[in-house]
């Protein structure tokens, strides 16, 4: 049964090889100073940069350039983009990059003209926004996190050992989306494996929780298959922009929060994820990848049935003369089988996590209730050492 909701996604989204034409569109809609958001250089060297900002300056925009967004953008680095766009009085953030990138600029854009401090009123106390937005648009290079079309915005405070997601309301959310598979050719395999497996484990999140028959669980169902198969065509050939264009929708729909519509989801994975990273500061995707496995390996029998479902009906498992525990283990053993295939990291060790470290992603994560079984701390740590 789907419950009771509203959906609305205000993004507009400019999809395929001619994506960038979309900017022309979009920027007479916006003031003159536009601040330009990017990484560590990866950006620069595939020529992107120079294509925006000759487009930008053919629009007569004034650019303020905020390079060094870092993945897993620091709380340091979001004061330093406050200080910018408050003093150049910036009309538009506009991201060029991934999800740290796109996630970074929407903590600026509710920051900038914040009178408190931000990480405290968004980040650890979780409250709304309430002050002036700077709108955000967003050219996607890296492909993952779903952040071109959601509220979501993850910063890392590495001094209180904490890495925190705020989802913010559709005010939020980026105004449009640039989105072409080519620009995500040049992202280097641990970081397109591992954006691959984020996609996975934010289907995964929505879809192991609740025991009715929804219409989005379906969906889900549809997007899983489509990025198995996408996937072990892309580690083989990266640059197939058949299964590149096909995994960069996937990923979009996986988290712009139409799966979670009318049901309950878990996030738990991410919880100990993001508490990995806090500590670790590694790769996203690779987080979850490293702790998902023992996870469900823990609460499937609180989910059997659900968990028999995801190997028939995403694994294509024959469910003929089995127990719905044979049919469970079976899809965590394909799940397990194509992480191998594609190649995410596969222990916590690998992250460089040792014992000394479990008190400190403990006191990180969070305990959720969404999922088939809430964790307690010991529980936690036995998936931790699982992991291992
Ligand atoms: O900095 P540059 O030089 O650009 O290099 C980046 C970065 O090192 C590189 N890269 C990106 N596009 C490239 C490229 N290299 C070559 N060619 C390209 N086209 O890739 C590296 C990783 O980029 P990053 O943006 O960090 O990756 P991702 O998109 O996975 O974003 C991760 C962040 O998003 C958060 C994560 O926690 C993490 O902080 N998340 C955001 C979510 C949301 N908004 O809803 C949900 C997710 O669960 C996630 O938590
Ligand atoms: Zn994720």
């Amino acid at each position: 049964m789907l419950g009771d909701f509203v959906y609305s996604n205000p993004t507009r989204l400019y999809f395929g090889e001619n994506a960038l034409t979309g900017l022309n569109q979009e920027l007479p809609n916006y003031g003159k100073n536009i601040l330009l958001t990017y990484g560590g250089g990866s950006v620069k060297k595939s020529g992107l940069y120079d294509q925006i900002v000759k487009i930008l300056k053919d629009n007569g925009k004034n650019i303020i350039d905020l390079p060094g967004v870092m993945a897993n953008p620091t709380v340091e680095k979001l004061y330093e983009g406050c200080k910018l766009a408050k003093e150049n009085n910036v009309d538009l953030i506009l991201a060029v990059g991934g999800g740290s990138v796109c996630d970074y600029s929407k903590a600026v854009s509710v920051s900038a003209y914040c009178d408190e401090d931000p990480w405290d009123k968004y980040f650890l106390r979780m409250e709304d926004v309430n002050n002036k937005i700077i709108p955000v648009g967003c050219v996607l290079t890296m492909v993952g996190t779903g952040s071109e079309m959601n509220g979501g915005s993850v910063i890392t405070n590495h001094a209180q050992k904490l890495k925190i997601g705020h989802v913010f309301g559709d005010n939020v959310f980026p105004k449009f989306s640039i989105l072409n598979p080519v620009y995500t050719f040049t992202v280097p395999k641990y970081q397109m494996v591992a954006g691959f497996f984020d996609i996975m484990s934010h289907i995964m999140e929505q879809y192991f929780s609740g025991t009715d028959d929804n219409t989005s669980d379906y969906i889900a169902e549809g997007l899983m298959k489509s990025l198995i198969a996408s996937s072990k065509i892309a580690v083989k050939n990266p640059e197939d922009y058949e299964a590149r264009s096909n995994i960069m929708w996937t990923a979009t729909w996986a988290l712009n929060t139409l799966i979670a519509k009318g049901k309950t989801t878990d996030w738990e994975v991410h919880m100990i994820g993001q508490a990995v990273g806090a500590i670790t500061n590694a790769t996203h995707g690779m987080t979850l990848a490293a702790v998902s496995l023992a996870y469900y390996r823990k609460i499937m029998n609180y989910g059997m049935k659900k968990f028999a479902r995801f190997a028939v009906n995403v694994w294509g498992v024959n469910p003929a003369g089995k127990s719905d525990s044979q049919l469970a283990d079976e899809g965590l053993k394909a799940l397990e089988a194509w992480m191998k295939e594609i190649g995410v990291v596969m222990s916590l060790k690998e992250l460089g996590v040792n014992e000394n470290m479990y008190d400190s992603i403990l006191d990180g994560t969070f305990l959720l209730e969404g999922g088939y079984k809430k964790l307690t701390r010991e529980e936690v740590l036995d998936i931790l050492k699982a992991s291992m």
